[in-house]
């Protein structure tokens, strides 16, 4: 069975009171916001940014997003409102900085052209249509925006033990993409100068990079009238 919505919801009520102490924290969770960070502060140019995290859990890299840039202000947007509650000591610390909302990654509660930046990370193998996801990411970033989107990397032996081994044995069916699956996720999105890069230690998670145009003609098109939405025409693997 695919893995949906409820599962998540599920998984992440259940799994929130511990989720900031597990090792994951230092496998992959902490590597990857250092990552992403990199990226960030690479291409800012000193600007402050309006920057959304998508599936921002409990507020770590929220918090790691505006410690690095505190100029940022900074959006985290999560479906379940359990890992929202469990980062209230954080969200209160970082008040008028940082702004937690609820919400679904595939229907960001946002206008069009809102942020410079899009983060997610480590949540998109949790969300069932992950095209319809990184189009809702285009379509709140500004023309020259720019997404970042990491996940487990599970192209190489050891990333496919992990990510579709084991994880999927813990948390069902979820989807770790494949690097070329990302690329075509972000094409059809039309993002512009897709850039890709696999990290291998300690856990392999992928790097997904995407500029949205400067002129943005897919904003207006039947993707993004939530109630006219094709499935099938969204996602290329239909
Ligand atoms: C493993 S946690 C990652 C949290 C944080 N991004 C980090 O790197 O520490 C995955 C998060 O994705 C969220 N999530 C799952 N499905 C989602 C969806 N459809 N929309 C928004 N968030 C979602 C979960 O609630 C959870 O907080």
């Amino acid at each position: 069975m695919d893995y949906d919505k409820d599962q998540a919801t599920a998984e992440f009520t259940r799994w929130s009171e511990s989720y900031d102490r597990g090792i994951l924290q230092w496998l992959i969770f902490g590597p990857s916001h250092r990552a992403i960070i990199k990226r960030i502060v690479a291409n800012s140019q000193s600007r402050r940014l309006d920057i959304l995290d998508v599936g921002c859990g409990t507020g770590i890299f929220t918090e790691r997003i505006r410690t690095a840039l505190p100029e940022a202000r900074v959006w985290g947007v999560d479906l379940v409102s359990a890992m929202l509650e469990q980062g209230a000591t954080r969200w209160r610390r970082q008040a008028g900085k940082v702004q937690p909302v609820q919400g679904d990654s595939e229907r960001l509660p946002f206008a069009d052209a809102s942020f410079d930046v899009v983060t997610c990370a480590n949540s998109f193998h949790h969300y069932p249509n992950q095209q319809r996801a990184v189009c809702e990411m285009r379509r709140v970033l500004r023309p020259g925006g720019r997404l970042i989107l990491e996940d487990g990397y599970r192209d190489s032996l050891w990333g496919w033990f992990i990510f579709d081994v084991c994880v999927a044995t813990v948390e069902g069916a979820v989807h770790h993409a494949s690097r070329r699956r990302f690329r075509d996720l972000f094409t059809h999105a039309g993002f512009e100068s897709i850039v890709q890069k696999a990290h291998h230690r300690p856990a392999p998670f992928i790097l997904n990079e995407g500029v949205a145009p400067a002129t943005s003609p897919a904003l207006h098109g039947p993707h993004f009238a939530p109630a006219a939405v094709d499935e099938d025409a969204l996602d290329p693997a239909a």
